[in-house]
């Protein structure tokens, strides 16, 4: 285990997520209705930014640039890349991956990751 403090907990209230990085990676930290979640920073599809993803339904994350969808809690695929029309051409290179998630751990007031 390698738990790295990322923030403290009034720096992330609920509904908000911050970009953090831990040695050379960049990670999404998500306080959402049920907790602190942290996920890759970049789309397994073609890397765009997920800090300015939409977020749905309380913890589905959708990417900005061909709206693939993941679900912030597991980091399954709910929907690959579907935007625009004709990516799914694209597709047949960069099939479907999941969102790497990291364990999440509350100390104090301390955030915690565990990147292993
Ligand atoms: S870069 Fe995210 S769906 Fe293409």
């Amino acid at each position: 285990m390698a738990l790295e403090t990322v923030a403290r907990l009034d720096e992330v209230p609920i509904g908000s997520r911050k970009l953090v990085k831990i040695g050379n990676t960049k990670i999404l930290l998500f306080h959402l209705e049920t907790g602190f979640y942290a996920t890759q920073a970049y789309c397994p599809h073609l890397l765009a930014p997920l800090k300015s993803g939409k977020l749905l339904e309380g913890h589905i994350l959708q990417c900005p640039f061909h709206r693939a969808q993941f679900d912030i809690t597991t980091g399954e695929v709910l929907r690959w890349a579907n935007f625009p029309p004709g990516i799914q051409a694209l597709n047949l290179l960069r099939s479907e991956k999941c969102l790497t998630t990291y364990p999440v751990i509350i100390d104090g007031d301390a955030i915690r990751v565990d990147i292993r």
